[in-house]
């Protein structure tokens, strides 16, 4: 089935990066030199999603810029006669039309985000993409989707005990072909005694329309916010779920190491900056600092 559409909640606060944050959205810090909302929407569009729906909030503003035109720019560097920094000033942008935004109004959780775009997104199922979650190499949502007949899916990985209580937790059962476990049960950020494994969603799902009715309830869950995982687990039993088990590296950008990890990883895998990172880095490990 081909998915269209993707969601991108981006009206987090970003408490987690101040002072970085105060007055730029945290989506908006750059991984190398590419915003890290940039990654998750070249791998939807890699995907085959055409159009991209943001879930914004007060403050984020320069995300809708970001994706646009920037004229005084792009003609400073066509008249430097600067064709390749051009070029990627110009890579994010796509048809007229693809990109939509909606707010927000209220930090009410995940899947209250999910839930403000509805009216976008109407009655087919629709790709959610969490920028925090940066994973590279292949594409997650292109082989979530290639994988997708109904129902829902969601990326799952492997996490340590100590990490379960961050993260969705599946209750897991049989264990399908093409990397897909079935989900028989989900609770958001259980302690370790209540989580059912250590299998942890990721920020890569596709939802179905019905999980807009749950979400439509506004029941609260943990942290007294409504979750996109609640909606989900609600409608076990009444249509599949399914986990896909990425293989990829992925970053929590969400959080301080995370972000330093992908910047550092993304970094030496850049021709421009291998070398020269690699080296400093052995230097660094032979003085004794790292
Ligand atoms: C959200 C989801 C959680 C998921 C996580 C993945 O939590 O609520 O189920 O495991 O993303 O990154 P957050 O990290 O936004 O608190």
């Amino acid at each position: 089935m081909k998915i269209k559409k993707a969601i991108f909640p981006v009206g987090g606060l970003g408490t987690r990066f101040l002072p970085a944050t105060k007055s730029m959205p945290k989506e908006m810090l750059p991984v190398v030199d590419k915003p890290i909302i940039q990654y998750a929407v070249e791998e939807a569009a890699k995907a085959g999603i055409e159009q991209f729906i943001f879930v914004t909030s007060r403050g984020k503003s320069s995300i809708e810029n970001h994706f646009d035109h920037s004229f005084e720019l792009e003609n400073n560097l066509l008249l430097k006669g600067k064709k390749e920094t051009l070029k990627t000033a110009q890579e994010m942008l796509k048809i007229p039309g693809s990109f939509a935004y909606v707010r927000q109004q209220e930090p009410a959780g995940l899947g209250h985000a999910v839930w403000c775009a509805r009216h976008l997104v109407g009655n087919e199922p629709v790709a959610v993409i969490l920028a925090d979650d940066l994973i590279k190499g292949s594409n997650t949502i292109k082989e979530m989707i290639s994988n997708y007949s109904s129902g829902n899916m969601l990326a799952i990985m492997d996490v340590n005990n100590q990490d379960v209580s961050s993260y969705g937790i599946i209750s897991p059962g049989k264990t399908l072909e093409n990397n897909m476990t079935e989900i028989l049960g989900l609770i958001e950020k259980p302690s370790i005694d209540k989580a059912p494994s250590n299998m942890a969603v990721v920020g890569r799902y596709i939802i179905e329309p019905s999980v807009f009715k749950e979400l439509e309830k506004q029941n609260r869950g943990t942290s007294n916010e409504i979750q996109l995982t609640d909606a989900i687990a609600n409608r076990i039993g009444k249509s599949q779920c399914y986990g896909y088990k990425f293989t990829n590296d992925r970053f929590d950008c969400g959080s301080k190491l995370g972000f330093i990890q992908a910047n550092i990883k993304l970094s030496i895998e850049r021709d421009d900056l291998s070398e020269k990172l690699k080296s400093w880095l052995k230097e660094e490990f032979l003085n004794g600092y790292v």
